[in-house]
């Protein structure tokens, strides 16, 4: 199972990749997740992609492309993987296909989650990440039993700085002039599916879980 989840800054990429994952038992390979850790821990990559990140523009093909590279010659991708977050953009899908082309192996499905800017919005300004494991919620839609605290492992749950109003603004529509033609790529590959993903979760859910013919 070599997956790619494409969708626009709070589709549900990463909500619906928790569920993908656990199914297929295969690595989650957040481009987003990746660089947030890198910040986190202050090195020089995540000192790199801060800057692009906190003003909701994309890191420099040639940093990603590089660090999914390496990524996916990691034993626990032989398998299969799910891509979240990457590629981004034509030169970077060009080059992933270059990448898995010397592997000799292919992806099987793009999975496209379709959902309004109005909704997005919506759901990134609600949006809380636990700042230990990652899980995330959502102030209406997902809210956290205790709160501020992680349901899975008690860490803090935090917003987000890119999660601003603005800066989401911005990250939609660096979507629709860079990743949206990345639709039209992979229609044209046949790989593509397209997922409603204004449901909700469990909905989103079963209609990727179908779209993979499970
Ligand atoms: P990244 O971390 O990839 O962010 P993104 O693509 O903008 O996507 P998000 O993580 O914001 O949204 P999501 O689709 O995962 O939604 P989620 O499941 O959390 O990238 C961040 C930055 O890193 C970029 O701006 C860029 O600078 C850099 N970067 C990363 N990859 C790069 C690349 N390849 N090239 C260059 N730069 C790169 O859900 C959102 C909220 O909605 C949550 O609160 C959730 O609980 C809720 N929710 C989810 N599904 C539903 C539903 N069905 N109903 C109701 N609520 C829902
Ligand atoms: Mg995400
Ligand atoms: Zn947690």
């Amino acid at each position: 199972m070599r997956l790619v989840l494409l969708g626009p800054p709070g589709a549900g990429k990463g909500t619906q990749a928790a569920y993908i994952v656990e199914k297929f038992n295969i690595p989650h390979i957040s481009t987003g997740d990746i660089f947030r850790k890198n910040v986190k821990e202050g090195t020089e990559l995540g000192k790199k992609a801060k800057a692009y990140m906190d003003k909701g523009e994309l890191v420099p093909d040639e940093v990603v492309v590089a660090i999914v590279e390496d990524r996916l010659k990691e034993d626990d991708c032989k398998e299969g993987f799910l891509l979240d977050g990457f590629p981004r953009t034509v030169t970077q899908a060009e080059n992933l296909d270059i990448v898995l082309d010397k592997m000799n192996v292919a992806i099987n499905k793009v999975i496209n989650i379709n959902v309004n800017k109005d909704v997005l919005v919506e759901r990134a300004s609600g949006r809380r990440v636990c700042r230990n494991c990652g899980a995330t919620y959502h102030i209406v839609f997902k809210p956290t039993k205790a709160e501020n605290i992680c349901d899975i492992c008690g860490g803090e749950v935090y917003q987000r700085s890119d999660d601003a109003e603005a800066t989401v603004s911005k990250r939609i529509e660096v979507y629709i002039q860079e990743t949206q033609p990345l639709i039209k790529y992979y229609e044209n590959k046949g790989s593509l599916v397209t997922i409603n993903g204004e449901q909700d979760m469990d909905h989103v859910r079963k209609d990727i879980i179908s779209a993979l013919g499970e």
